[in-house]
């Protein structure tokens, strides 16, 4: 009796530990967006994100390639629905029970770990103009239901990712002042009140950079998490930073509706690299290492001591993406469009990022202005022009990386764009002869502006497809319950 419990009892404790280091950096989540030209292949993502500790992922839509990537990874899910696809949802319950069913069901079962659904992005913003107002709620009560009635209505909870303007403070602009935004204030508690009736989390994404970028006489410091000489002071709390104050508005505004135990989650946070002139390396690593540290050491706000849930924005910079919002909008990712690492960040437990592996590129030759073409040539601003309409100039604009190159590297600069964009194709670097394929690595002139290399997917589509590394995938995802198989094989060993 006595050997048995002791065994048995170390063995408990070996899972345990095992469980500890498997799930070191616990919490950490990013959202994984795919509006990319050249998306790098998901098996190649669900490694990276592994690789630098990330456990939970948010996506923007239910994509199979991605969802498929996803199967037995360990890595929990919080699945997107667009905007676009709210009001044809608020509808009819049977249209949510067909997306739960063909988006979640069929993903769950086949070892997805969703744990929500996120019902729209930011439906609320003020820039919408409404056009997403009336259908949220009802959309966010049919997936509800939907998700009841195939059985996942524990396992699956419904969210809303919303932008902090749904909520603001009065004039004194001190967090204790925080309730919903008046348009919408019925709404919100419409909405809050049924997330509560259903054990589920709102969900807030909050951008410092934006303040920044709004309000050119924000002060600058306030947006980092590393202290302030002009404090927000509210009562007894004094705000150091701006995702403190920001944070616990929105916990004074639960609060003051009868909300107060509400859950959170930080839906999106980050800092962009380009784009703008406080989009940088410098801005980008101080922010996101302020926020990386905090949730290392599991730290709250001063209003509400537990953390929060955190999705960092975004993983991977995305050069397709609308710049309606400004340049720096292709640029929030911790890693380059290749998975590559764009600044040193802590992660804890001594560890730093990792850059993706198995990334394939096209070969090392890229497209110039030709050495006779003029400076001069009518068709060159043409050229330019539409070359920066088919592929991403953004570093080029003012206050970016590429700003201020002299007129022939600029011109390189779109016209490699172009050309890499559409996979170095014959033809494609012909800009009425005033360009030329070049093998020598061209230099812009300009630290920290490259002619890149676009990667080469169809080499990325036939690793993936091989069934040797089809089976690795699936002996990795299989590895943690053979080791506990094992382990108890082991305790049935001892008893008997
Ligand atoms: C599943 O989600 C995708 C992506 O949002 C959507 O296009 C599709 O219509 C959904 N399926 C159903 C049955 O609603
Ligand atoms: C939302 O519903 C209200 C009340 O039914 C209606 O007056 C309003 O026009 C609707 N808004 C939109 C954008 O459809
Ligand atoms: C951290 O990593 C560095 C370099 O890999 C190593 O030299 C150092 O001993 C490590 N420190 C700890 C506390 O593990
Ligand atoms: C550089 O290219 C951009 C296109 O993004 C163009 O607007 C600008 O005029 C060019 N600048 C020079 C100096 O040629
Ligand atoms: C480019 O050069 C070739 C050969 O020199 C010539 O045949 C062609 O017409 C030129 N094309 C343009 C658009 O100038």
């Amino acid at each position: 009796m006595e050997s048995y419990n002791s065994s048995f009892l170390w063995t408990l404790m070996v899972v345990f530990l095992l469980n500890i280091s498997f799930l070191s950096v616990q919490g950490l989540g990013v959202n994984w967006g795919t509006r990319a030209t050249h998306p790098l292949s998901p098996d190649i993502v669900v490694k990276l994100m592994k690789d630098n500790g990330f456990d939970k992922v948010k996506l923007f839509e239910a994509e199979p390639f991605v969802l498929d990537a996803l199967r037995n990874s360990g890595i929990q899910v919080m699945l997107g629905i667009p905007n676009d696809f709210l009001a044809t949802l608020a509808s009819g319950v049977r249209v949510a029970e067909d997306w739960v069913t063909k988006n979640v069901s069929a993903y769950v079962s086949r070892g997805v770990d969703i744990r929500y659904v996120a019902v729209g992005n930011e439906p609320f913003l003020k820039t919408y103009k409404n056009m997403f107002t009336n259908a949220t709620l009802p959309a966010v009560q049919n997936i509800q239901a939907a998700l009841i009635k195939a059985g996942l209505g524990r396992q699956v909870k419904v969210t809303v990712p919303l932008n902090a303007d749904v909520y603001e403070s009065s004039s004194a602009g001190v967090p204790s002042e925080g309730n919903f935004r008046a348009d919408i204030h019925d709404l919100m508690i419409s909405i809050v009140q049924f997330l509560s009736d259903n054990a589920a989390p709102i969900t807030i994404n909050i951008y410092p950079f934006l303040s920044l970028y709004a309000d050119p006489h924000f002060p600058i410091d306030f947006a980092f998490f590393s202290g302030t000489n002009a404090p927000v002071v509210d009562g007894s709390v004094s705000y150091t930073n701006v995702f403190d104050a920001n944070y616990d508005t929105l916990v004074w505004a639960l609060e003051k509706n009868g909300f107060s135990s509400m859950p959170i989650i930080v839906g999106e946070i980050g800092w962009p690299t380009d784009g703008d002139s406080n989009a940088n390396l410098q801005y980008a690593r101080k922010f996101n290492q302020g926020l990386m540290s905090r949730i290392i050491r599991g730290q709250g706000t001063p209003k509400r001591k537990t953390p929060p849930d955190v999705y960092v924005f975004g993983l991977i910079d995305e050069d397709a993406k609308s710049v309606d919002p400004g340049n720096f909008e292709r640029h929030w990712g911790i890693f380059k469009y290749d998975g590559s690492v764009k600044y040193k960040l802590d992660m804890g437990k001594n560890r730093t990022l990792v850059p993706a592996k198995g990334v394939r590129y096209f070969q090392k030759q890229w497209c110039v202005l030709a050495p006779g073409a003029s400076e001069s040539d009518p068709n060159l601003a043409d050229s330019i022009s539409y070359a920066c309409t088919h592929a991403d100039c953004t570093s080029l604009g003012y206050g970016s990386s590429c700003n201020g190159l002299d007129a022939r590297s600029n011109a390189s600069y779109a016209f490699n764009k172009y050309f890499q964009t559409l996979n170095q194709q014959k033809g494609a670097c012909d800009f009425h002869n005033l360009s030329v394929i070049t093998k020598i690595q061209p230099k812009t002139g300009k630290a920290g502006c490259e002619f890149e290399i676009m990667i080469d997917l169809g080499k990325h589509e036939k690793a993936r497809k091989t069934p040797a590394s089809a089976a690795a995938g699936r002996l990795q995802g299989y590895g943690y319950l053979a080791i506990v198989a094992f382990l108890l094989s082991s305790i049935v060993g001892w008893v008997s």
